[in-house]
């Protein structure tokens, strides 16, 4: 583990970045190409740069991750060459030099109709474009890899980049009420939590296999803004998503099962304590 070379692909972006953050804390070195020198949608590029560097484990948080822009061109958008094709090159030239690879995928592979929480062994069955290509990314990594971990998460906020957190502060600022949807179920995933899992899931060499990891307990989006603005003094109304129509079809209730990541030791916080962290963290 020492001797491990690591390659972060997608490191600017809000995983990326949190997964930089935390590797830093510890001194650990690693590569961490912008998109502009490592493009992975070009395969013969990203052939040549495995095999000129050899990286050993490959944190890959490269994604195209505007679900309702993905909606645009169904097979044809940036979102399939990135998501499906970006991802299949990736995991073949991994496998080439016998790289460990780590594929963060989403609930948006499930449909969202299932009344118990989805199985890591479930069959994805996406609705929207964006869920189709994610979905597609899994089975390359499932068909080309030896050595692989495929982290399924889903409602991710952190420090760096967007999200609902970010979105729901700044809409407090300069709004008296705020709209937010309560028929859509899932799990908030604080960015630091999961990329300490995938440093514990590297380091413990846990078994290879597909893990759902978000952090505990569940809740719809409104109850998720209440918590956010908690201190604030805005009013929030709660909504149906058929009064907040999106083009990308979101599943309505997406929650995942964390049996498994459990088993392996790690501690999963709840999302309530998470986002008070994580508030505390971007206050101080
Ligand atoms: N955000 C969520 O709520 C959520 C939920 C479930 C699953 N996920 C998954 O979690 C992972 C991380 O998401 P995130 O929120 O950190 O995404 P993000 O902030 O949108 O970051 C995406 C990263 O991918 C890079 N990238 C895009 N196109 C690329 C290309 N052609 N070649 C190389 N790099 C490219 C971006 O670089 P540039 O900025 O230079 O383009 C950026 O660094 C993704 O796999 C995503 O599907 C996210």
């Amino acid at each position: 583990m020492i001797n491990d070379k690591i390659l972060i692909l997608g490191a600017t972006g809000q995983l990326g970045s949190q997964l930089r953050e935390l590797l830093d804390s510890q001194a650990m070195d690693y590569l961490a190409p912008s998109s502009k020198q490592l493009d992975i949608t070009n395969a013969d590029l990203v052939t040549q740069y495995f095999q000129k560097y050899q990286p050993t484990i490959i944190f890959d948080c490269a994604a195209y991750t505007n679900v309702d822009g993905a909606e645009d061109e169904p097979g044809k958008t940036l979102d399939h060459k990135i998501n499906a094709e970006g991802t299949k090159f990736v995991a073949q030239a991994a496998e080439m030099i016998k790289a460990t690879l780590f594929y963060i995928s989403t609930d948006y592979v499930f449909d969202g109709n299932k009344i118990t929480a989805y199985l890591p062994e479930d069959r994805p069955h996406p609705q929207c474009e964006y869920g189709r290509t994610k979905a597609e990314g899994e089975t390359s990594v499932l068909n080309i890899m030896s050595k692989y971990y495929i982290i399924r998460t889903s409602w991710v906020f952190g420090q760096y980049g967007h999200n609902f957190v970010y979105t729901m502060l700044q809409l407090a600022e300069n709004h008296s009420q705020i709209k937010v949807v309560t028929d859509q179920i899932g799990r908030p995933t604080w960015a630091k939590t999961l990329a300490q899992f995938m440093i514990y899931a590297w380091r413990q060499k846990i078994s290879y296999g597909i893990y759902q990891l978000s952090n505990d307990n569940y809740c719809s989006w409104y109850q998720f803004a209440q918590e956010i603005l908690t201190d604030k003094k805005v009013k929030l109304i709660p909504i149906s998503s058929a009064d907040y129509p999106q083009k990308a079809q979101r599943p309505q209730r997406s929650i995942m099962n964390l049996d498994k990541v459990k088993a392996t030791g790690f501690l999963i916080p709840t999302w309530q304590s998470a986002l008070r962290e994580f508030k505390e963290e971007i206050t101080n």
